[in-house]
């Protein structure tokens, strides 16, 4: 085992929506650190031009590099359709990185060939466009009905999960035309999944949603795996949270996922 397995797993989004990553990461790997950051500053991502969410992103990645972590995991698909590539090349050898957008078009293309497939998402991932391009690629006569969301974020923010208020503007959401007749629903935003019970309730099970969550944590292994960075050691884990602004919603909400962590570390990135 390299020394470089006992490094940490870097993991970011603009606020709790990573958090169902991460949750996910250290459930499939026990073993592993993680840090994570929550840009809590600049929430919600998926409204902000491309250049910012770039900017933003490359200074997280500052951080996450300067705590040496052997692998970032950008777990936010805003973050992913905006700056992957900048990341990656900006990144270069110095760790490996990962986002949250392939693993879940590989996933698609084993198990939804002739399929009809909706996409929820933030502007931000629905304008970039770049899960139909992905999907078109793979020639799988895959049809990719698109939506942007931008309203759920927020109300998933301030722990607006079960009330009414979510329910009508899920509704609405789910209703529009561009769903008609759906097989599957992809959850193009790492924040939906805290809303998958509502999201199901809609569909009274109909439909299959896809989750990116687990399945970019199976990724993230294979990455670790493949290049012989798993952590194989059972001490039990330090995971570290940073946030560059802090909300009572987020502190509360970030209880569901990690009960034990009792500190969030303020990290005042862009002041
Ligand atoms: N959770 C993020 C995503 O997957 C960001 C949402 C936002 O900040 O708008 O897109």
């Amino acid at each position: 085992m390299s020394q470089l397995s006992s490094q940490s797993i870097g993991i970011f989004d603009s606020g709790i929506g990573g958090l169902t990553v991460a949750h996910a990461v250290t459930k499939l790997l026990p073993n592993e650190n993680i840090i994570y950051f929550g840009d809590l500053a600049h929430l919600p991502y998926g409204d902000k031009s491309t250049a910012a969410i770039q900017a933003y992103t490359i200074k997280i990645c500052d951080i996450l590099l300067q705590q040496h972590c052997k692998l970032i995991l950008i777990a936010c698909h805003s973050a992913s359709s905006a700056a992957y590539d900048l990341v990656k090349e900006y990144v270069a050898s110095k760790a490996q990185v990962i986002n949250v957008i392939d693993p879940a078009v590989n996933h698609i293309r084993e198990h939804f060939t002739k399929k009809r497939i909706g996409l929820i998402g933030t502007r931000q991932t629905v304008n970039s466009n770049i899960y139909k391009k992905k999907i078109d690629d793979l020639q799988l006569e895959i049809e990719l009905r698109s939506l942007a969301t931008p309203l759920l974020v927020p109300m998933i923010e301030e722990g607006f999960a079960d009330n009414n208020i979510l329910t009508q503007t899920l509704s609405n959401y789910l209703s529009h035309s561009e769903l008609d007749n759906i097989d599957a629903l992809l959850l193009g935003c790492t924040h939906y999944p805290i809303i998958k019970q509502q999201i199901m309730d809609f569909y009274e099970k109909k439909i299959t949603l896809i989750d990116s969550a687990d399945i970019s944590a199976l990724a993230v292994k294979g990455l670790l795996e493949h290049h012989h960075i798993l952590n194989m050691q059972t001490n039990t884990p330090q995971h570290k949270f940073y946030v560059s602004d802090y909300t009572e919603a987020f502190l509360a909400s970030a209880k569901w996922f990690f009960p034990d962590v009792i500190h969030f570390e303020h990290y005042p990135l862009w002041e």
